[in-house]
């Protein structure tokens, strides 16, 4: 797998990430403002969801621009691509809880839908005035979630040949900006690629989402709340390995393609919550156990079933796997945030 941003980006490439201030972008600022000497430019809206506070301590943080702008606003968004000028683009920018969209779906149509409309719009004025060397290294990756393929029962995996069946309104807006893409290459000929992935977790993920969730309740020695039988499948991928696989396909995929990202981590809630439990009982030397603290609770309206990715295109064609095993990543994430527990503030 070659990892080397060095001989795709230059000091002169000008990158540009949507949702910069958000859990997976923040993780992809990091890696090319450490890997490379690129002007790293970061539109977010800065939400709840947002967090720099890494930011202050990098070395390399000269090179990061941050761009505070709500891709629903188009004004705003043309002038901010102005302004950046952007060479290549990783649109993470999206509002990401699914609870939080069932409960209001309209910041999902507008950040997901009309700001993916409107970010194109923006980057298709800025990419037909580009010179022909310019315009031809141009690429726009818009990362999105296997969500769009709706459930899987006990057998079978998603994968890019999987049709669109989504059933939330978060997963139905990322489908949506998924078409608007592919229509965009189709019919102007842009230089888009899309990428499904599976549930991420690591180190600096908002504390809604299940993982940071168990351990913060477990280090307040709270209720885990389970939904349903917590027999749900998720197919956890660890946000660095979701990184890796970026880095190859922004150096290798093939423009108009989309691509499926899975960790090789298939595994039901209550199983992952109890290996959860267990590295943190024996990290804090407990001699209570932790997973008395679960707790199931009423589901998830329309809640999937199960998900799991078929990543073999990916590794067959880039070489993409996991650098770790599951365990190892999930035991680094829960120490990460043991040894962080001011983020749960
Ligand atoms: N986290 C996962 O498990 C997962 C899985 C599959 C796909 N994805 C996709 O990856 C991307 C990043 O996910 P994440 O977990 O980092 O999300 P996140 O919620 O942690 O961060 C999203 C960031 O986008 C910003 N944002 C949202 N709407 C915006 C708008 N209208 N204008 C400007 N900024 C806006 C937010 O302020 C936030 O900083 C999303 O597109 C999401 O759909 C995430």
């Amino acid at each position: 797998m070659d990892l080397n941003l060095k001989n795709l980006f230059t000091k002169n490439t000008r990158i540009l990430v949507t949702g910069g201030a958000g859990f997976i972008g923040g993780c992809l600022i990091r890696r090319l403002l450490c890997e490379t000497d690129s002007k790293v430019f970061n539109i977010d809206k800065l939400s709840y969801a947002s967090n720099l506070s890494w930011l202050n301590l990098h070395k390399n943080k000269s090179n990061h621009t941050l761009i505070k702008v709500d891709l629903k606003d188009l004004k705003n968004t043309k002038e901010a691509i102005e302004k950046i000028n952007p060479d290549f683009v990783f649109h993470l920018a999206a509002e990401s809880h699914v609870d939080r969209s069932i409960n209001g779906p309209h910041t999902f149509i507008e950040s997901n839908i009309i700001g993916s409309f409107n970010l194109l719009t923006a980057l298709r004025i800025h990419w037909e005035k580009l010179t022909p060397i310019r315009k031809e290294r141009f690429r726009l990756l818009h990362i999105s979630t296997d969500e769009v393929f709706g459930s899987l029962s006990d057998n079978g995996h998603f994968n890019e040949n999987t049709k669109y069946d989504p059933r939330s309104p978060y997963s139905s807006s990322k489908a949506s900006s998924d078409h608007l893409m592919k229509a965009w290459h189709h019919t102007y000929g842009m230089p888009i690629i899309v990428t499904n992935c599976s549930n991420n977790f690591g180190p600096w993920q908002y504390p809604e989402k299940l993982i940071p969730v168990v351990i913060s309740k477990i280090l307040q020695n709270k209720k885990i709340p389970i939904y349903g039988n917590g027999l749900n499948v998720r197919d956890w991928l660890y946000v660095e390995d979701h990184i890796n696989a970026l880095i190859v396909i922004a150096k290798g995929g093939i423009n108009g393609s989309s691509y499926c990202i899975g960790g090789y981590g298939e595994m039901n809630n209550i199983k992952l919550v109890n290996e959860i439990c267990k590295i943190l009982d024996k990290q804090m030397n407990q001699t209570i156990d932790s997973s008395e603290l679960i707790e199931f609770v009423d589901d998830r309206k329309g809640h999937d079933k199960r998900y799991s990715i078929d990543s073999s295109l990916i590794t067959k064609e880039f070489k993409w796997k996991p650098q770790n095993n599951f365990k190892t990543n999930l035991e680094t994430t829960v120490n990460w945030y043991l040894n962080n527990q001011h983020w749960f503030n």
